[in-house]
């Protein structure tokens, strides 16, 4: 057993408190979200088109292939929980950087839009890469709403040619950017974000709980959180220490990022996309 095994058995044995109520808690279960016609009305909104998606996201290209099809599992699994609500407001984080936060937050994303509208939140101030990952070109965002340069969520929300799927890119940055993210402006954020899209999945993209404060604040502020682990990356020390910071009751699970399959017993020749197969645990409060 490696040292994630452990944490996550730790994780596991451990009693976890109920999920506090938080400002940003769901009100009600979003039940039968695949059904037609729940798109919240956003018909004013930016429209920006997916020109480039970088050719390693695999939800995107290849629908049918073994990464979707674990990053469908893992949505089913946030949206039908064993008990309680699914939470809307979803962080995905991690120790440190390169562990597949952003590869994570995207493919999710893809994988919710086919079935409930979602909007995806560059909460990465710091180094912000959906533009390069997408293909998209926007000019504003997260970083002008909370700086107070723009009051109006709908102008910096944009809808994408991707059904479902909406993207709230970072905006212009400034040095001070990231520091609003302990400010009474993100809490402003998440309450309009709330209010606005009564229906919508939020999946927040940020940067590692290690390096930077701002992960800490969201966790704090959203419902549920998937903390990436890159295999083979980051010791246990430096997760565990990162997974203390952000607290275990929102915890939704790990999503082990770049799993060999053939160190699962899982690895088929057949299997043409092996390498980005994840391999994730779910654990429920
Ligand atoms: N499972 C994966 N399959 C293919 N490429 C991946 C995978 N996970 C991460 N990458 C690539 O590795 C690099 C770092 O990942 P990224 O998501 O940007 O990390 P982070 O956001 O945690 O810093 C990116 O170029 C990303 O596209
Ligand atoms: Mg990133």
């Amino acid at each position: 057993m490696g040292k994630i095994s452990k944490l996550v058995e730790t994780i596991e044995k451990e009693n976890f408190e109920e999920r506090p109520e938080t400002l940003t808690q769901s009100t009600g279960r979003v039940d039968k979200s695949e059904e037609k016609g729940q798109v919240s009305e956003k018909a004013t909104f930016p429209h920006v088109t997916l020109t480039e998606v970088d050719p390693r996201l695999l939800v995107y290209h290849e629908p049918e292939s073994i990464v979707a099809e674990n990053f469908k599992i893992l949505r089913s699994q946030i949206l039908h929980p064993r008990t309680g609500l699914p939470s809307r407001f979803i962080l995905v984080t991690s120790a440190v950087p390169k562990e597949g936060k952003t590869y994570t937050s995207i493919s999710l994303a893809f994988s919710f839009a086919r079935t409930t509208p979602t909007i995806l939140i560059e909460a990465d101030l710091r180094k912000p890469t959906f533009a390069e990952k997408l293909g998209i070109k926007t000019d504003r965002g997260l970083a002008d709403f909370l700086s107070g340069k723009i009051s109006d969520l709908s102008s910096v929300v944009y809808k994408t040619d991707y059904h479902n799927l909406y993207i709230l890119p970072a905006g212009e940055l400034s040095s001070e950017a990231k520091d609003l993210f302990s400010s009474e402006a993100i809490v402003h954020f998440m309450e309009e974000l709330r209010t606005t899209f009564p229906k919508d999945f939020f999946i927040f993209d940020s940067p590692p709980v290690l390096v930077a404060s701002e992960s800490i604040s969201l966790s704090r502020l959203v419902d549920g959180i998937l903390f990436v682990v890159r295999y083979a990356f980051s010791d246990y020390e430096v997760i565990a220490e990162a997974v203390d910071k952000i607290g275990k009751s929102k915890l939704l699970g790990f999503v082990f990022n770049n799993y060999m399959p053939s160190s699962l017993g899982l690895f088929s020749p057949k299997l043409k996309y092996y390498h980005y197969a994840y391999k994730y645990k779910y654990y429920r409060k």
